[in-house]
């Protein structure tokens, strides 16, 4: 389908309203459902997602959802409820294909996976029964239990689920004891409650789906949010940044000069549905710019590259700004797709000509230690980064482009990315039109803000090498990506999701983790429990990082045939995860337990 570009206002949500307040803790109840909105421009037909809301305020349902405020220091308790149900509570099955082959949060049972990967020969049967969902707030430095263990989910209450697929994950029933141990709060069926102690620099986290080899498409249905945490020491002090004026209902929170911008990629089908990759058989005629080994059964696909821009829930929506600067927060919550973002007159010109500079004063877990003047600036997947954009001397009736020059396709070198997105479609992602200011803006100049500086680094008690490493499994089946440790004798060693825990760190004590790719495309590394520092990449791991990749971080860009070095230091004991962000990687293996020691072990 043809989706004309810049005609919907972009969308800015208020924040998540609060269902109560308790103890000094902020409570809430938020439901995943299934609802249709309006993505593509109004006149088109509405397109069938997954998203999170308010189950206390109707109206509130969203995809991506409406952003939680969390406040440095204060408590945030939320219950996710899986309501994946019709109107009669009967259990809605997936929106999207499943692939039963993979290892996942299987409802009927038994572990596939690795057993059954070299089966290609024969496509099994679709998976039509309920589906397991387990919210993870990504960036969160949460107690095991509140994490959202991948191994954790659970199924929604409905109705009529049948006994076979009566099961939740291993470790749920492990987690409601220990939080009803810890809180004196018990779960209801069909949802988990964890509580977040926000005890960590202010910054913008978020939330989506992790449940087991299904995290690619619960989150491609739209299961994602932010979460604006401020406030603390090293939050700016109020009015030295663009910020609200209390457009949105009046609270603290986005609005008028901070806007998040949510970007995703999403292919969508004539009727508004969205599409995801099944099969062979649904490419025929598939416009999408790039996907790798499409004629390749099962269903598994190693990356998905959708063919349409799509921020906070609008298909290429326009940005009305005044004459003044802006707060963007900006979110790459694209499943498999990078972007290296500038703003530009020309939308297509490539490469792309930037006529304002991003000065980014933040980064995914905390403030840079120095404003940075970015001319392009680089996301891998699940990248925050807080930016400055300065149109005060812009003439007003200007349009400008957010445009990005990021491959329709794997990321490869830095140096050289690959070839650029196609710059009709993938290249475009927001227009600005500038018009005249409205009040004074008191905001300071980036360049001129005096940001928070960062802890010395402190040595580190050992040093862990980790192979990212890629495995022909069968001469028909895809390429598997995988994570390993490399042995004594240097050797990359693979080893799968179900493999025994080989990472055991203790807590609050300084690793330094050396991640060596060995395959031909950069991945983004994500580690739980921890805020992490980057130390050095390159062929050696010795080139410091540039100066905006500087500051605390929980996703860093490991790129091909380089040792990328961070120093990291877990915050809380327990039973963790590490993973590639390329959610289709993460689905397939590219992800390890990991068992964070009490202090003194
Ligand atoms: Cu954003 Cu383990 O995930
Ligand atoms: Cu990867």
């Amino acid at each position: 389908i043809t989706i004309p570009k810049y005609v919907t206002e972009l969308p800015v949500s208020p924040p998540m309203p609060v269902s109560g307040q308790r103890g000094g803790i902020d409570e809430y109840r938020i439901a995943a459902r299934q609802f249709a909105q309006q993505v593509l421009p109004s006149g088109m037909p509405r397109t069938t997602v997954w998203g999170y809301g308010s189950s206390s305020h109707s109206g509130t349902f969203r995809s991506p959802a409406r952003s939680i405020e969390a406040k440095v220091g204060r408590p945030v308790r939320v219950t996710w409820a899986n309501q994946l149900v019709d109107k009669h509570g009967r259990y809605l099955p997936h929106l999207l294909p499943v692939d039963p082959t993979l290892h996942w949060a299987n409802p009927p049972g038994g572990i596939r996976g690795r057993d059954s990967t070299p089966t290609f020969t024969s496509t099994p049967g679709p998976y039509t029964g309920p589906v397991p969902l387990v919210t993870h707030l990504h960036g969160g430095l949460s107690p095991e239990e509140s994490d959202g263990y991948t191994d954790a989910w659970y199924l929604p209450h409905a109705s009529d689920i049948p006994a076979k697929y009566a099961r939740v994950g291993s470790w749920y029933d492990r987690y409601r004891a220990l939080f009803a141990r810890k809180y004196g709060v018990r779960w209801q069926p069909g949802s988990a409650t964890y509580q977040y102690p926000n005890e960590q620099p202010a910054a913008f986290l978020w939330f989506h789906d992790h449940a087991l080899g299904l995290t690619r498409l619960n989150a491609y249905a739209g299961l994602a949010g932010g979460y604006l945490l401020r406030g603390g020491p090293t939050d700016l002090p109020p009015g030295t940044l663009p910020a609200t004026t209390g457009r949105l209902d009046g609270r603290p929170g986005p609005g008028r000069y901070e806007i998040p911008l949510v970007i995703e990629d999403r292919s969508f089908l004539a009727d508004g549905s969205l599409f995801y990759p099944a099969s062979r058989a649904y490419f025929d005629g598939y416009p999408g710019p790039y996907i790798p080994y499409t004629d390749v059964p099962p269903i598994w696909n190693p990356e998905f590259f959708a063919d349409t821009i799509v921020v906070n829930g609008a298909t290429w929506p326009v940005l009305p700004v005044e004459q003044r600067r802006y707060r963007l927060r900006l979110l790459n919550a694209c499943n498999s797709r990078s972007l290296i973002l500038s703003v530009a007159a020309d939308p297509t010109a490539r490469p792309a000509q930037p006529v304002l500079p991003l000065w980014q004063i933040g980064t995914r877990n905390s403030m840079l230690p120095d404003p940075v003047r970015v001319e392009k600036l680089v996301m891998g997947n699940a990248y925050r980064a807080d930016v400055i954009v300065d149109f005060t001397d812009v003439p007003q009736g200007t349009a400008l482009y957010l445009v990005n020059e990021a491959p329709d396709g794997p990321l490869a070198d830095y140096e050289d990315p690959g070839e650029p997105a196609d710059p009709q479609t993938t290249g475009q992602v927001l227009k600005f039109v500038v018009g005249p200011r409205t009040g004074v803006d008191r905001s300071a100049p980036p360049e001129t803000l005096d940001l928070p500086a960062l802890a010395a680094l402190s040595p580190a008690v050992r040093t862990r090498k980790l192979a990212l490493l890629e495995q022909e499994l069968t001469d028909v089946g895809p390429v598997k990506v995988l994570l390993g440790v490399i042995d004594a004798n240097g050797r990359a060693v693979p080893m799968q999701w179900d493999d025994p825990v080989t990472e055991t760190p203790t807590v609050g004590r300084n690793e330094i983790w050396e991640f060596h790719n060995s395959t031909a495309d950069a991945h983004p590394i994500h580690l739980h429990d921890t805020q992490f520092r980057l130390i050095g990449r390159g062929p050696d791991g010795t080139v410091p990082p540039a100066p905006q990749e500087l500051g605390l971080i929980d996703t860093i860009l490991a790129y091909p045939n380089e040792i990328t070095r961070i120093l990291v230091r877990f915050a809380n004991p327990g039973r963790y995860v590490w993973h590639c962000h390329i959610l289709e990687h993460e689905d397939n293996e590219m992800m390890r337990p990991l068992q964070v020691l009490p202090k003194g072990t």
